[in-house]
């Protein structure tokens, strides 16, 4: 069965609410083209405070919320290890699906909801992950233009206290996705799959999992081939000292200009922290009902330094726009103008279900992203390069 489209904001559903629900929820409250109608989640508190803010319908169970008729789609925000679950139930209800990145942990998992997508005939988008972001957009644009020619090389990093914010335990549990592979490198993976065109070729790659009370990969170094010649390197601390924000204006991944008393907040607070209960409640403190986004976003959001250099120019990406460093002369080309984080997902959203055009982050490309993830660790863990298989280009290819 595929939802009928109908006209007016998308009636949207959510699974989870969560951290990351909390992230998107700004968005989702103002911006005319979604309206939030209905949700799930296990904890009543939850489901109390989503009834009295929005005045929609609450379930315990995905499968109900898919069932609910005024919901077109779900947007779901649950633990990765269960998005299969999710994912396959509500596109059998027919109900077109944002499902929150990655994917799905392993790769029978992502093609498990692929399949069950692309059979009931509805959208599948696989985010928000940075690859949204408007100057991430702006810079491919730049690339089409073909004004600076040839992508040549990538340059990715990021520097994060990641492994230090409030975990659930299997967030720190590789086999169920935990650790920053699944969770932070599909971002940089995704953004850097987009800026090459899309179809990585081969990984070689080291992890570091250095931290024995928090037991997964905390940071890793990637080198990645493009069919084209174009070669990344993506590179991941959660551990880390330095933060990489300085480079980027000093405006943190959200958008929001950063308070540089912060530093060291994350392993401050953690180390008051018993045990995993602890931990727990920590990690409530920063969900639904209990906390809102920290500091009101000054700009677009960001995954860190970015760098792509091109035969005739290098552009580097910060969170207002391109600098772009050409052979005579530099210069700064502005994003538009910013309101809303996260507009470009609500955008994607209501552009696949209202009109039927899917975004590029789809449930294929989704899926060649999770492919990288695990990647990553194959060649850690073997010390090989490792070949991709089921890659996908970002736009159709002429
Ligand atoms: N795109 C982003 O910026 C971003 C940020 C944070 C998290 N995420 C993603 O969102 C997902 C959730 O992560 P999180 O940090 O929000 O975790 P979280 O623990 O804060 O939230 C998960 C939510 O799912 C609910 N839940 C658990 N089991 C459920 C079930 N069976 N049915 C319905 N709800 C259920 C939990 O009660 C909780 O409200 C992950 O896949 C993560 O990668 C994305």
């Amino acid at each position: 069965m595929t939802c009928e489209r109908t006209a007016g904001p998308v009636r949207l559903g959510v699974a989870g609410l969560g951290r990351a629900f909390v992230l998107m929820l700004p968005a989702f409250r103002n911006d005319a083209r979604v309206r939030l109608v209905a949700a799930c989640a296990p904890r009543a508190e939850s489901r109390n405070h989503f009834a009295r803010e929005f005045g929609g319908r609450t379930y315990e169970e995905v499968s109900a919320l898919a069932a609910d008729p005024e919901v077109e789609a779900v947007y779901i925000a649950t633990p990765h290890q269960l998005h299969a679950e999710h994912a396959v139930a509500v596109a059998r209800a027919g109900k077109h699906i944002l499902l929150d990145k990655p994917l799905a942990v392993s790769m029978e998992d992502g093609r498990r909801i692929v399949e069950a997508a692309e059979d009931a005939g509805v959208h599948l988008i696989v985010g928000p992950s940075h690859s949204f972001d408007t100057p991430v957009a702006q810079a491919r644009a730049l690339i089409d233009s073909g004004e600076f020619g040839r992508v040549r090389m990538i340059q990715a990093l990021n520097y994060t206290d990641f492994l230090y914010r409030p975990r659930r335990p299997e967030e720190l549990r590789t086999r169920d996705g935990g650790g920053v592979i699944f969770s932070q490198g599909i971002h940089q993976i995704d953004l850097v799959r987009l800026l090459a065109g899309g179809r990585g070729q081969n990984v070689m790659a080291v992890t570091g999992a250095w931290d024995p009370d928090r037991p997964t990969e905390g940071a890793y170094s990637a080198l990645v081939t493009f069919g084209d010649g174009c070669a990344a390197t993506l590179t991941y601390s959660g551990y880390a000292h330095f933060d990489s924000d300085i480079w980027m204006d000093g405006i943190g991944e959200l958008g929001a200009r950063k308070d540089v008393s912060s530093y060291g907040r994350a392993r401050l607070a953690l180390s008051a922290a018993s045990d995993a209960d602890d931990e727990i409640r920590l990690k409530s403190a920063r969900t639904y009902g209990t906390a809102s986004r920290a500091g009101e976003p000054d700009t677009y959001e960001h995954f860190g330094p970015v760098i792509v250099l091109c035969d005739r120019a290098d552009l580097r990406l910060t969170p207002f726009g391109i600098h772009v460093c050409g052979d005579m002369r530099q210069e700064f080309r502005p994003a538009p103008p910013f309101r809303q984080s996260r507009a470009e997902v609500v955008a994607a959203l209501f552009a696949a279900v209202r009109e039927g055009r899917a975004p590029v982050q789809t449930g294929r490309w989704g899926l060649a992203s999770l492919e990288l993830c695990h990647a990553i660790l194959e060649s850690a863990a073997t010390g090989k390069a490792v070949r991709l298989k089921e890659q996908v280009a970002y736009r159709e290819e002429r």
